[in-house]
């Protein structure tokens, strides 16, 4: 069912390619598989300052939206990046320091190669949390980073990758000139690139990305405990949140998985487009959104991959769902408040649309027993910008601890 026609604010793609019962197959396992997440839990869980962050239960919204339950892993205390993206690009910079220097990570941590990782640059094109993570994971190895950014990417996400001491390149033009560049850039000077996303021939270092976002997903799997949801609604740009999110929970629970639905922005709809032609096509929207994180004109291979038969659907929103679900989480009484970035929010602004729309929820069998997961994948990573969408800086929003 695709009903495009019905409610201009919310488009909704069930995804007929998606058996339940299907195994999780080789096709998945090359991205993501049990040894791949261990090994991503393990390396990231030795870092300095890990925790896991917190799954917050929201009764009250729940019961606005006509459900039973609802509970948030919230990103916004990753390490100090304030995003899940911390996972991806740090861990991939890690991974690319193994391969060069032949050494395990632990080593590398303590510091054993360090004249081997200063001599690695690594580099890649942003709009900003990836590039964070890279720097970070960069500067905690002790290698050199330079941070590719186009002319639309915020002063405030500058400086904020800045501060992890990366070399920053500011761009004309858009995402995809930065990552011509970064590229072009990376050839020229035997630097290495470390994408979010996949390319025929470039797969391993995006591979590692999506392996190290899987640690959001399997800590929250044990925080659920046999409380598992029957929903996930979870937000994509290329895809490699969701595909680290939905792998898991296909490999581990099979059938027994919750209804897994992906969210996009209207203006970014890839993985949406993909799924209802058939194939990974481009996204038509104009890649404008205020979710700007989600803002990919083209999914991932890779995260294609799973998402193909293992997402029960994919829907597009209209932009003032991420504004509406940010104040919300922002002004609740009785249920914990909290501090999550435009992006963060698109999981949360997506249920808000379905809850309103019946068609959709009955489509989606979102009825008054549905036990709700959501991922907030970011808190205020622009704090500017989350002042002026919420009117209230993070401080005054005093987010529940
Ligand atoms: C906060 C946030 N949420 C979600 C996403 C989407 O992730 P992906 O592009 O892997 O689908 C991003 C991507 O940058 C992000 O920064």
């Amino acid at each position: 069912m695709t009903n495009t026609a019905q409610n201009p604010e919310l488009r909704l793609h069930l995804n007929w390619r998606c058996d339940r019962h299907a195994p999780y197959g080789d096709r998945q396992r090359a991205v993501i598989d049990h040894t791949t997440r261990q090994k991503a839990r393990d390396t990231i869980s030795a870092w300095p300052g890990y925790q896991p962050t917190p799954m917050l239960e929201l009764p009250d919204l729940a019961q606005k939206l006509g459900i039973a339950r609802l509970r948030i892993k919230h990103e916004s205390r990753r390490f100090t990046l304030k995003s899940f993206k911390a996972l991806g690009g740090a861990y991939g910079v890690m991974r690319i320091l193994e391969r060069e220097t032949g050494l395990g990570i632990d080593a590398i941590m303590a510091g054993d190669a360090k004249e081997q990782v200063a001599g690695v640059t690594v580099c890649c094109a942003t709009d900003g949390n990836h590039g964070r993570a890279v720097a970070w994971g960069a500067q905690l190895a002790g290698a050199r980073c330079v941070i590719y950014l186009h002319e639309h990417v915020s002063q405030g996400r500058e400086d904020a990758i800045a501060a992890y001491g990366a070399d920053i390149a500011r761009i004309d033009g858009t995402y995809d000139d930065s990552v011509r560049q970064a590229a072009e850039d990376a050839e020229t000077n035997g630097w290495i690139v470390v994408s979010d996303t996949s390319w025929p021939g470039y797969e391993e270092i995006p591979a590692w990305v999506k392996q190290g976002y899987t640690v959001c997903m399997g800590e929250a799997m044990e925080q659920l405990g046999d409380d598992r949801p029957s929903h996930l609604f979870v937000q994509a740009g290329v895809g490699g949140l969701a595909c680290a999110a939905i792998g898991p929970v296909w490999e581990d629970w099979g059938a027994e998985r919750p209804f897994c639905a992906v969210v996009e922005p209207h203006e970014a709809d890839c993985l949406y487009q993909s799924a209802v032609q058939g194939h990974m096509a481009n996204g038509l929207g104009s890649l404008d959104t205020v979710m700007a994180c989600l803002s990919a004109g083209e999914a991932s291979p890779l995260a294609w991959a799973i998402l193909e038969t293992g997402a029960d659907a994919f829907i597009t929103i209209d932009d003032h769902f991420s504004p509406d679900a940010m104040k919300t989480l922002a002004v609740s009484q009785t249920d914990p408040r909290m501090v999550v970035g435009e992006s963060g929010c698109a999981g949360l602004a997506g249920l808000m649309a379905v809850a309103a729309d019946p068609l959709a929820r009955e489509a989606m069998g979102l009825g008054g027993d549905a036990d709700v997961l959501l991922i907030a994948s970011e808190g205020a990573t622009d704090p500017a910008i989350y002042q002026e969408i919420v009117g209230m800086t993070p401080d005054e929003v005093g987010e529940t601890q």
